[in-house]
């Protein structure tokens, strides 16, 4: 009897778009579920683009929540709307909890750190309890961010006894402001965000700022606790006057992916094209 092909047992896996086609071929349809995705990248790379098509992709299949370190919840939605993403009925996490969105009837919440300052003091007492002693006096904690991600689930209601009753995705777009307070916790913080937060039906996509200057991840990255790493890069920008973008599949488990490096370029309204290879050599190799 004939064994399954590779591409069959591939196929067998439920994978998650990440809503660039491009992207989805050369990692075999998507990010297997459950598996954790970091986008490490300088600062200007498309990080935060490459996240909000993920989160448009998938929104009308199965509940999302993005955590934004960096931006506001209306900049979430105007940076989508520049490119055609249309992400439902996107509330925000501060919104629901100050009680201004009334059932909200949504498969996307929104946390963005900034417009969470308000609420922040209930959150934090929630993680310190959960923690079981004092934390940084910061919003960008980490247990401030579980804390959130956990109303978030409330809200979208797929958590009961602390189970995850459906497939959800979680976006952390960026990780670093986690231990900005503290760079040499940085391996601690995460590992402990992997597992507080895994489960086998939460897929998680999350990004860390590369520095160009030493070619290292701020406070030693989150590698160590990624099941697939995307890399992002400009080539020479000052030498080549002009941007060019590349990007690589450094890992991605479960996958037979493609193992060059990908050129890219950033177009409004469509987000990350490819430049090169043609897509049908990337979806011959
Ligand atoms: N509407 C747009 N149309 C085309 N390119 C855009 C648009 N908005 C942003 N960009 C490009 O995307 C870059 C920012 O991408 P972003 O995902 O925010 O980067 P990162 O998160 O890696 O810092 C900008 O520097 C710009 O080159
Ligand atoms: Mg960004």
């Amino acid at each position: 009897m004939a064994t399954q092909s590779q591409s069959q047992q591939a196929q067998a896996i439920k994978r998650i778009s990440l809503g660039v086609d491009w992207l989805d071929y050369a990692l075999q349809g998507g990010v297997p579920r459950g598996n954790w995705l970091l986008v490490t990248g300088e600062p200007g790379t498309g990080k935060s683009i490459l996240t909000i098509q993920s989160a448009g992709a998938n929104v009308n299949a199965m509940p999302v929540v993005y955590v934004s370190t960096e931006t506001r919840f209306k900049d979430v939605v105007l940076q989508a709307s520049q490119f055609g993403i249309d992400l439902g009925d996107a509330v925000s996490l501060a919104d629901v909890l100050a009680g201004k969105v009334k059932d909200a009837r949504t498969n996307l919440v929104v946390i963005d750190l900034f417009g969470l300052a308000r609420e922040y003091r209930e959150l934090l007492r929630a993680g310190e309890e959960e923690g079981g002693k004092r934390r940084a006096q910061s919003p960008l904690s980490m247990e401030v961010v579980i804390s959130a991600i956990e109303r978030a689930y409330e809200a979208l209601g797929i958590s009961e006894e602390g189970k995850i009753t459906r497939d959800v995705l979680v976006i952390i777009d960026s990780l670093a402001p986690m231990w900005a307070h503290a760079p040499a916790m940085a391996r601690l913080i995460t590992y402990s965000l992997r597992q507080r937060l895994y489960r086998s039906n939460v897929t998680v996509i999350m990004t860390n700022q590369f520095a160009p200057t030493t070619g290292e991840t701020f406070g030693f990255g989150a590698e160590h606790i990624a099941d697939a790493i995307i890399h992002m890069w400009m080539e020479e920008p000052e030498a080549r006057k002009g941007i060019e973008r590349w990007l690589i599949i450094k890992k991605a488990r479960l996958t037979n992916h493609y193992r060059r490096a990908l050129r890219y370029e950033i177009e409004p309204g469509r987000g990350l094209v490819l430049l090169e290879p043609s897509i049908e050599e990337l979806k011959s190799s």
